[in-house]
């Protein structure tokens, strides 16, 4: 069996990993794919993950590509191709993808369609409202006091959210988004959030369109710096599973929000199948959703990955095919951690072209597996070709242990200028 895998971050290098672990693939192909995906073998044959240099958004060249190559399934892993239609555009020419359709990822791409869902069917979420005029904006924002987040309705790459502390904050979020357009046609309309209090969490749930699947819950960090302080990344570290979200808690905590969700899927006609990721906030008064992605978490598919003991190939073409009922997803007992080390300046302005040092050195150690993000070959050497680039996950019988083993890794690893936190995990692990 053939396979397409889209995409080039840390998720991507995590997915290929377990993906070649599978005995079904004879060939892996991933566009654009990075170094650390090109190094990966597939356990059925030792053949390499070949890269097809196609941008993860050139839609039209990654489907001559699949007519050429027809792969038996293409994996889409970031949430831009999804939502310009890549899964529907591969089904019209024949093809299997796994991932939801333009239809069904308006749940990521657009933040008023999740925040009026929510609304409609009664999902736990902020009080919020949606708004395209700055005036009703600020007026919704002063009955918050301030305290909201402004959200940009479309996709902006990161950078779509400022959470405002008071009323002049909030105006100025307003203004830039809906008047002085900083986000372009995304920030043409906006969800003016309540700012919630509470600890932070990832769900993720596999979903054919009639039965879903919950994976443990898990932890991004999303500030740049130790103690949360500093801005917003893409995430700079995550574990799992999250030990306050642990079994019935977490099913209870799921299923008061995914029940209603597929419900008013069925409700719609969106045939969801994909992985929906709700970012969650626990709050006093329990558990509301802040956000819905279409997409595995990134960093939280590499502390997935390790835990999953299904056929990572048998569980996606059945999700594709609307037959998750009869699969049970198995995670091992371990617990998993993934430490960032992301270029000095990012998420701002950072340079690339670094030489990254020691990375042989982890290679051999049980437990162990770094993750490429932003890196390139430049003549012999490996470099950093972006703002995360490399993802160093470990697992062991305990957090703690986890972690020490990844901080550990992450040691012998160097690239001038590095950025790491010093504090994934830990909270969880005390
Ligand atoms: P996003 O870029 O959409 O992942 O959101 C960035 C971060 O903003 C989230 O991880 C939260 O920390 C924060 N955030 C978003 N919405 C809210 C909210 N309603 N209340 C509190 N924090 C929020
Ligand atoms: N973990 C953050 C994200 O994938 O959006």
């Amino acid at each position: 069996m053939k396979l397409f895998v889209i995409g080039s971050g840390g998720r991507e290098h995590a997915l290929v990993w377990r993906l070649a672990q599978s005995p079904h693939p004879t060939k892996i192909w991933s566009a654009p794919g990075n170094p650390g995906i090109s190094d990966e073998r597939l356990e059925s044959n030792g053949m390499p993950v070949e890269n097809v240099p196609i941008g993860a958004e050139d839609l039209s060249l990654l489907l001559d590509f699949a007519n050429e190559k027809k792969p038996d399934l293409t994996v889409v892993g970031p949430d831009n191709p999804l939502g310009m239609g890549i899964v529907d555009l591969f089904q019209e020419h024949g093809h299997k993808i796994w991932g939801p359709n333009k239809n069904a990822a308006r749940f990521e791409a657009s933040k008023a369609f999740s925040q009026e869902f929510m609304e409609k069917y009664d999902i736990p979420a902020p009080k919020a409202g949606v708004f395209t005029n700055p005036g009703p904006a600020g007026e919704f924002a002063a009955s918050l006091e301030g305290h909201c987040a402004v959200k940009a309705d479309g996709l902006a790459l990161g950078k779509g959210v400022i959470v405002c502390t008071n009323q002049q904050e909030a105006d100025r979020a307003i203004n830039d988004m809906l008047v002085n357009g900083i986000l372009g046609e995304a920030g043409k309309k906006i969800v003016v959030q309540e700012l919630l209090e509470g600890v932070e969490a990832s769900l993720h749930v596999l979903s054919d369109g009639e039965s879903w699947r919950l994976f443990p819950a898990s932890q991004d960090h999303k500030r740049a710096y130790d103690g949360d302080t500093g801005p917003n990344t893409g995430g700079m570290g995550a574990y799992a599973p999250a030990s306050f979200l642990r079994n019935s808690e977490l099913l209870e905590t799921a299923s008061a929000i995914i029940e209603p969700w597929i419900n008013g899927c069925k409700e719609e006609g969106i045939d969801y199948r994909g992985i929906l990721y709700p970012g969650i906030m626990l709050t006093d008064n329990g558990a509301r959703v802040l956000e819905f992605n279409s997409r595995f978490g990134d960093p939280e598919t590499q502390v997935y990955m390790p835990l999953l003991e299904n056929d990572l190939v048998e569980l996606l073409s059945a999700c594709t095919e609307k037959n998750l009922k009869g699969i049970e997803l198995k995670f091992n007992d371990a617990a998993c951690v993934c430490v960032v080390k992301a270029s000095g300046g990012y998420p701002g302005k950072y340079t690339k072209g670094k030489t990254i040092y020691g990375l042989e050195d982890t290679h051999q150690i049980p437990g162990v597996k770094v993750f490429h993000a932003g890196t390139s070959i430049q003549g012999n050497n490996l470099v950093t070709n972006g703002g995360r680039v490399l993802g160093i996950t470990a697992w062991a019988d305990t957090l703690s242990d986890a972690r020490e083993k990844a901080y550990a890794a992450a040691a012998r690893i160097q690239f001038e200028g590095e950025l790491m936190r010093t504090d994934i995990g830990k909270k969880a692990s005390i």
